[in-house]
């Protein structure tokens, strides 16, 4: 299965995308995941990214496909994946169409996580994220067994610097600007599959795999 995952900052596309990648047995392709990697790697690419992911920006379309497409041809045409964070603009969403014609392959499903400004303002600044292998946490919802330890590696947990109140803040008004008119893009394709994020974690991805099951 080829699937893509979106919604708004904080709407937990990476805690679904952890659990449908591992069931569905999916590579999983996070741009937001991969930039951040990069600059812990201490990468030129990652580091320059940084720079605007801090501030709550977008880095540029080059950039993004450019990474998307190395990833994509690397991983070969027929492995199925799940897309975190990615397209995040219309022209991200033509460019990606592009390599999977060239691919000679195409999108199953696009999931779209649908969550309230509130309840996002309140997971963001309560999340917490190991430095060493990315899992993710949050202070109340779901806790680590040690706080700040990392339960699957031991690493150390830090919140990320686009978590902070005017970060966040500019994310939600570039999602709206820049990433809202592509649920339309793929309404219009009839793709879109719309899920209430407001619930629990387990009752979310209940609501995605009742979902897939139509399309697979
Ligand atoms: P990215 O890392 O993709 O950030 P994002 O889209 O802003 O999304 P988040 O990772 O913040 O949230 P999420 O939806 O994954 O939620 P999570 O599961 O963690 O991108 C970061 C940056 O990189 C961008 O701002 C941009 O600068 C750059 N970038 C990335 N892709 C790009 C692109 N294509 N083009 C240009 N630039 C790009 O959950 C959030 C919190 O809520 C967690 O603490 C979690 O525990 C909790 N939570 C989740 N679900 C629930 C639930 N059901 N109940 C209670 N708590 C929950
Ligand atoms: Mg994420």
């Amino acid at each position: 299965m080829k699937l893509l995952v979106m919604g708004p900052p904080g709407a937990g596309k990476g805690s679904q995308a952890r659990r449908l990648v591992k069931d569905y047995q999916l590579t999983n392709i996070s741009t937001g995941e991969m930039f951040r990697q990069s600059a812990n790697r201490g990468e030129e690419l990652g580091k320059k990214a940084m720079e605007f992911i801090n501030d709550g920006n977008l880095v540029s379309d080059e950039i993004t496909n450019e990474i998307v497409r190395r990833r994509l041809f690397e991983e070969g045409d027929n492995q199925d994946f799940l897309l975190d964070g990615y397209p995040r603009t219309v022209s991200q969403a033509k460019a990606l169409d592009n390599m999977l014609k060239e691919m000679n392959s195409r999108l199953d499903a696009v999931v779209n996580i649908v969550v309230d400004k509130d309840i996002i303002l309140e997971r963001m600044v309560g999340r917490r994220v190991c430095k060493n292998c990315g899992y993710t946490y949050h202070v109340r919802y779901q806790p680590p067994k040690t706080q700040g330890t990392c339960d699957q590696c031991g690493g150390e947990l830090y919140q990320r610097e686009d978590d902070k109140l005017d970060s966040v803040r500019n994310r939600l008004r570039i999602y709206e600007e820049k990433t809202k008119p592509i649920i339309d893009y793929y309404k219009g394709r009839g793709m879109l599959i719309n899920i209430n994020g407001m619930q629990s974690f387990d009752a979310v991805y209940r609501d995605i795999n009742k979902a897939l099951r139509d399309v697979t």
